[in-house]
């Protein structure tokens, strides 16, 4: 893991819907737009002197695709699964084979809403979860990756 600290980027992976950031159930998710995130991800991540691949799908094997890429070419993975962390059993298997930190993050708390989203197959590979902080859990994301890193190179 130490030898891809900084010299791989963070693969920051987004879900179902959460293209429709900004005008989806503001409520529930924040107005800030899933590109806007993404801008302020690879502002945070720059601090660190990490690079950030920033995707987004609606497809579950597109997320297990980008999974295995991150697996070689990535140092950390932060996954917001959206409605497939609570589903997708080959999302899990695809995290399982990767070694280096994986940070899980929801918008909403999950944890306080339908009983549906209360599982997820992601918390269980997760090195970490971060939970109901709108985009501000991603940025955290970030910070945890930075000295997970920094851990790992010690
Ligand atoms: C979500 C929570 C999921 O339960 C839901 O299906 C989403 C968004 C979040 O970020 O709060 O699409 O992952």
């Amino acid at each position: 893991m130490a030898k891809k600290a900084k010299s791989f980027p963070i693969y920051v992976l987004n879900g179902p819907t959460l293209n429709l950031l900004g005008t989806r159930e503001p409520e529930v998710y924040g107005r800030t737009t899933l590109s806007e995130i993404g801008k302020r991800v690879k502002e945070r991540a720059r601090t660190h002197g990490l690079d950030v691949v920033f995707r987004q799908s609606n497809h579950e094997g597109d997320l297990v695709d980008w999974i295995q890429e991150a697996r070689v070419q990535g140092c950390a993975i932060i996954l917001n699964g959206a409605a497939y962390t609570h589903t997708s059993i080959a999302i899990h298997d695809a995290l399982r084979a990767v070694q280096s930190p994986i940070i899980e993050v929801h918008l909403s708390n999950p944890h306080a809403r339908e009983p549906f989203r209360h599982h997820s197959f992601v918390s269980t590979v997760a090195t970490g979860v971060i939970v109901g902080l709108k985009d501000m859990g991603y940025l955290l994301a970030v910070d945890a990756v930075a000295n997970l890193l920094k851990d790992n190179n010690k």
